[in-house]
């Protein structure tokens, strides 16, 4: 019973009235404060001129690895030097060499000999999310961290602290700031890390339009997948802002939260420890890694429920391993007028 997790459907947290002082959750994070300086100019560039591209020019590529290597499956075998030893010279593949993909025929036969990938993976050297120890939530008790927004100047202090307490925890990650920081987001799926999708750059959903929302949703999939390997499981809407009709059409399952450390408000380590600290077993507990307050906050925090015999896990694991589609996790809001 309180093991389990909070289902609440998601009309019975609309239906409490999304008005704007309800909402909750981010501030005005996303826009303040968290460029650094130094990174947002110059090195965003490098990387955004690959991001970019990749939704663009991706498309010819599937066309053309399956075609030149009948064979080949996507086994590790094909991996094998010249998996394609016989030039097909009317193959279009030149154009759709991916610069980022360097030196296209190394081994000097004609043909690029760049791998058939679907897709450039310019920056995807880390490998899958590591699975995470089996555990049952509905018979142990265990609470979900999660941390919004970034990732920031702060994101590897915290990636060290979970990994130092063996703890996991699920990053809602803006596409924005994968961008900046493609290394860290890599780094938090390979220490095992769930990555959801909390947009690109943080708007209020329910003031956008379909297309809007999709492109919001569809460019941080994208930027994410290419940089850990995984596409998102989850969506958490900026502010747990969504409508009705969103809802409906929106395929990602949606994590809202149960505890609300306000930590973005109160920029407060006791604070934050001392609210964070009171998640009951089976609760989400929202915080944002773009705050120092905030990560340091954690080690104690950490300590205080592990004293309560509770398991940090990720939501999806708190959920029971397989979240669903139009299905809100956690209260959402705080208050939360549409709790059960
Ligand atoms: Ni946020």
């Amino acid at each position: 019973m309180p093991l389990s997790p909070r289902r609440i459907p998601l009309p019975a947290i609309l239906a409490a009235g999304l008005s704007l002082s309800l909402l909750s959750g981010c501030g005005l994070a996303a826009t303040e404060g968290l460029r650094p300086g130094s990174n947002a100019g110059a090195s965003a560039d490098p990387s955004a001129t690959p991001g970019s591209d990749a939704s663009t020019s991706s498309s010819p590529a599937p066309s053309v690895a399956p075609s030149d290597t009948p064979g080949a499956s996507q086994s590790g075998a094909s991996e094998a030097p010249d998996a394609s030893p016989t030039p097909s010279s009317a193959t279009p593949s030149p154009l759709v060499t991916p610069p980022s993909l360097g030196p296209s025929d190394n081994n000097g036969d004609g043909t690029p000999d760049f791998l058939p990938t679907p897709s450039p993976t310019p920056t995807s050297t880390a490998p899958s999310p590591k699975p995470e120890p089996a555990l049952d939530c509905s018979k142990v008790k265990c609470v979900a961290l999660t941390f919004d927004d970034g990732p920031g100047p702060y994101t590897a202090q915290l990636l060290r602290t979970l990994k130092a307490a063996d703890a996991k925890a699920t990053f809602f990650l803006l596409g924005s700031q994968v961008k900046l920081y493609p290394q860290l987001a890599a780094a938090e799926a390979r220490d095992g890390m769930e990555i959801g999708n909390h947009t690109w750059d943080h708007p209020q959903l329910s003031r956008l339009s379909d297309a809007e929302v999709r492109s919001e949703i569809t460019r941080t999939n994208q930027i994410i997948k290419k940089v850990t390997g995984s596409t998102p499981p989850l969506l958490r809407p900026p502010y747990g802002d969504v409508t009705h009709a969103q809802r409906k059409w929106i395929d990602l399952p949606m994590a809202f939260w149960d505890v609300d450390t306000e930590d973005w408000k109160t920029r407060n380590t006791a604070a934050t420890v001392a609210s964070a600290s009171a998640a009951k077993p089976g609760d989400i507990v929202l915080m944002h890694d773009i705050h120092g307050a905030t990560v340091k906050a954690v080690p104690q925090i950490i300590k205080n429920l592990k004293k309560k015999g509770i398991h940090l896990v990720t939501v999806t694991t708190l959920v029971g391993g397989k979240p669903h589609p139009h299905v809100g996790y956690g209260a959402g809001l705080s208050p939360a007028p549409g709790r059960e």
